[in-house]
């Protein structure tokens, strides 16, 4: 088990689309690992695998503290609430930026555990964000694309001031002195 490097706004793998898992294998469960603890140690509460720079259809969440972990392979959003909710967002490949974001406020998604058994959750406040959010990120979407116009432009203005912290769009968690200000949602 392992903390990973994060990929940060500027790489394009956090743009590309991921690929579905054929297998669950032993090596897939590791990486599902050391993505547990990639998140765990930069106090996120979910994580996909293009943010640490791999192409596989995974993602993580816990919106819990640990209660709760939901391994996502292959997720697939199979409805949505026609009501939406609007909540401020942030991501630990964007950090230091949030904005407000509108989604369906439940979503049921369909997925495989880290077994390969697939299983149904029907998801509702902060764990249907959470679970929008990483899908988003399995298919190189970021949370930012869904703001205005104008209050991408003042995201993208505050990101262009912190960018330089990672060179080559990598974020060590370990060089990293812990953050002032953590976020509850950096998803
Ligand atoms: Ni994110």
């Amino acid at each position: 088990m392992s903390v990973l490097e994060i990929r940060v706004l500027g790489d394009p793998v956090l743009r590309q689309d991921t690929k579905p898992v054929a297998t669950v294998t032993d090596e897939l469960r590791a990486l599902i690992d050391d993505m547990f603890d990639t998140m765990r140690a930069a106090k996120g509460i979910g994580l996909a695998a293009p943010q640490v720079g791999r192409l596989e259809r995974v993602a993580v969440v816990d919106v819990e503290g640990g209660k709760q972990p939901l391994v996502l392979i292959n997720p697939e959003i199979v409805s949505s609430s026609t009501d939406t909710a609007k909540s401020e967002e942030g991501c630990l490949s964007i950090p230091d930026v949030f904005g407000d974001v509108e989604r369906p406020s439940a979503v049921v998604v369909r997925a495989l555990d880290r077994d390969g058994n697939p299983f149904e959750v029907s998801a509702s406040e902060l764990l249907a964000r959470c679970i929008q959010h990483e899908n988003d990120h399995l298919h190189g979407k970021l949370f930012i694309d869904h703001l205005s116009v104008l209050k991408r432009r003042a995201a993208l203005a505050k990101w262009s001031k912190q960018k330089d912290r990672y060179p080559g769009f990598i974020r060590r968690l370990t060089d990293e002195e812990v953050a002032e200000h953590h976020h509850a949602e950096d998803l």
